[in-house]
């Protein structure tokens, strides 16, 4: 059998051990993906500008509109608010027909400030304090960040969990619509870093007569208080401030609990260690929730799980990336069982685990 050469076109003497690797010698490889990087930096800056300024939303209110319509109703000028605006037709952001500007549906639907799951005012925060990512040689050079988030975290994530309330509720919805806390009343509900509690909140949305212990941080959890009282929950929700790792647990006394994108900041035997807490705390048949951002096995295939990592890498002392195996690992490690893995929105998978009902742990 003949095998076909993977480059037909090329002289077949041509071989890689006579005179390297010859596709090199026919066509020098792009640069594209080396501008794509370095203008990455300026793409960032103009939708941080783009939401800063309100682009999205006089968009919005506006409908179609030229540059100078949209630079009067900003009050801002016309020639350099053009320039963003064409940056963001090639973000795909906007469409541009005849010089009239008119938002995309994915700009009305994530950027507008009342749009149906928005993250506008989470753009700013995502990637954490710009001075960690100036950091980052230095940081890789020494294994240890500068000023993590850690050491400051009220500021930080005080914000972060008023942004990310609204994608994390929704999730949270989808999740407990498709597992069935409608048809469960009385469900009793911890959540650890909880935020603005938007997974207890679900829960208590969703299941009659149910109740929640909410943790967080001393001075982040009161927003999540805020959010109870606002939602007219409060009165179904202990608030439990303090470190997850240390706060008084029952045993054996929860239906359900939420590690709501907390492991990915703990590193990998903290994270285990909250995991065995979690399911100590449940009652036999009782479920883990426990969402999170997750890279493939390889960390290859699945950018996004990888970027998020060094997200984490860059601003905390020992998060980083989390691989399916590795969360696995800690879940089945804890004794759960019935493990799987959901996606109630895209981008947001959940691992769902179950303690035996034995109520035996190994
Ligand atoms: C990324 S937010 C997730 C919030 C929420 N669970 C969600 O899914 O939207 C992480 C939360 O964990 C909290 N947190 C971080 N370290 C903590 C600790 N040691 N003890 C308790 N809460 C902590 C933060 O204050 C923050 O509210």
């Amino acid at each position: 059998m003949t095998t076909d050469s993977p480059f037909p076109e090329l002289k077949k003497s041509h071989s890689m051990a006579r005179t390297g690797r010859p596709w090199r010698d026919r066509k020098p490889p792009p640069s594209a993906p080396v501008w794509a990087l370095i203008q990455g930096f300026g793409s960032y800056w103009t939708l941080v500008a783009a939401v800063e300024l309100g682009v999205f939303d006089s968009a919005e209110r506006l409908g179609p509109s030229t540059a100078v319509e949209l630079a009067g109703e900003l009050a801002v000028s016309a020639p350099h608010l053009r320039h963003v605006l064409d940056a963001l037709v090639s973000f795909g952001l906007f469409d541009q027909v005849d010089d009239c500007y008119e938002l995309t549906e994915t700009a009305e639907r994530y950027l507008c400030a009342d749009g149906a799951a928005t993250m506008a005012s989470l753009v700013r925060i995502a990637p954490g304090p710009l001075g960690n990512w100036e950091q980052l040689a230095q940081t890789v050079r020494t294994g240890k960040v500068q000023t993590p988030i850690e050491h400051d975290p009220a500021p930080f994530y005080g914000p972060l969990v008023t942004a990310t309330f609204p994608t994390q509720h929704r999730a949270a919805t989808r999740l407990g619509i498709s597992v069935g806390w409608p048809r469960r009343p009385g469900l009793r509900v911890l959540d650890l870093g909880a935020g603005r509690a938007p997974w207890a909140i679900a829960v208590l949305e969703q299941s009659a007569g149910s109740t929640a212990v909410i943790n967080d941080l001393d001075g982040v959890i009161g927003f999540a208080a805020e959010t109870l009282m606002s939602q007219g929950l409060r009165d179904r929700a202990e608030l439990r401030p303090g470190d997850f790792h240390n706060i008084r647990l029952e045993s054996e006394h929860y239906d359900i609990v939420v590690l709501g994108h907390i492991c990915r900041t703990e590193g990998d035997e903290r994270a285990a260690g909250l995991v065995r807490r979690a399911a100590e705390a449940l009652v036999p048949g009782g479920q883990i929730v426990l969402a999170d951002y997750f890279a493939d096995n390889d960390r290859k295939h699945n950018a996004f799980g990888v970027h998020m990592g060094l997200t984490m890498l860059a601003n905390t002392e020992r998060g980083g990336v989390l691989t399916h195996r590795q969360v696995y690992g800690w879940l089945a490690g804890a004794g759960l069982e019935a493990i799987r893995l959901v996606e109630p929105i895209g981008f947001n998978q959940v691992y769902l685990a179950t303690k035996p009902l034995g109520g035996q742990l190994t």
